[in-house]
């Protein structure tokens, strides 16, 4: 079985790769690694040209999550997600933190939030990231959202960053009722090297 190559050498992920490792070395705390690193993933995501065919290819199944860099030290890994005409998540937690910003098309996210008898409500409004913009997730900051396709009829294109190699973390789906399920994502590439 051939292995997936992984877009090592795309020069703007590359140098993305990079400046996310430097910055990780000075051991930030979360909050500067959100706002540095969301600066980083801001310019990454402002040229649209870089990211490979078969990493930016939607499924008519459900949404992709491709991997394209696991840090060798598992301090972060990179993900595109594609998103097909209609596609969603289901309601679900990071345990970790993240950054998603939106390279192609529109996304909506809607937090969630427990209340009193368990169960999980929308808190606030959802709201939209067009191309350029860049959002955080962590458990410290709200963990907890659904995510869709805004367009109904064409892919959007998000990339996420996390604070671990985010397709083998123990995380959790929620149904609105409470119901928790654990889940490990994965991810859609045909083979994953190790890092
Ligand atoms: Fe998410």
């Amino acid at each position: 079985m051939s292995t997936t190559t992984l877009p090592a050498s795309t020069p703007r992920l590359s140098q993305f790769v990079q400046q996310f490792s430097d910055l990780l070395d000075g051991r930030p705390a979360e909050a500067e690694t959100l706002e540095r690193g969301g600066e980083l993933l801001a310019e990454l995501i402002a040229h649209d040209d870089w990211l490979p065919a078969e990493y930016a290819r939607p499924s008519p199944q459900r949404y992709q999550q491709y991997l394209l860099h696991v840090d060798a030290r598992e301090r972060f890994s990179v993900v595109s997600f594609v998103w097909g005409p209609g596609q969603a998540t289901p309601i679900h937690d990071h345990t970790v933190w993240g950054l998603v910003g939106l390279l192609r098309g529109a996304e909506q996210s809607q937090a969630y939030a427990r209340s009193a008898d368990g169960r999980w409500q929308p808190q606030g409004a959802p709201h939209t990231l067009a191309p350029g913009q860049v959002e955080a997730v962590s458990p410290s900051i709200g963990d907890v959202h659904r995510v869709s396709n805004a367009l109904a009829g064409q892919p959007s294109i998000s990339i996420h960053v996390y604070g671990a190699d985010i397709g083998k973390v123990q995380r959790s789906v929620y149904l609105e009722d409470g119901t928790r399920k654990p889940f490990v994502s994965g991810y859609s590439n045909p083979v994953v090297p190790a890092p």
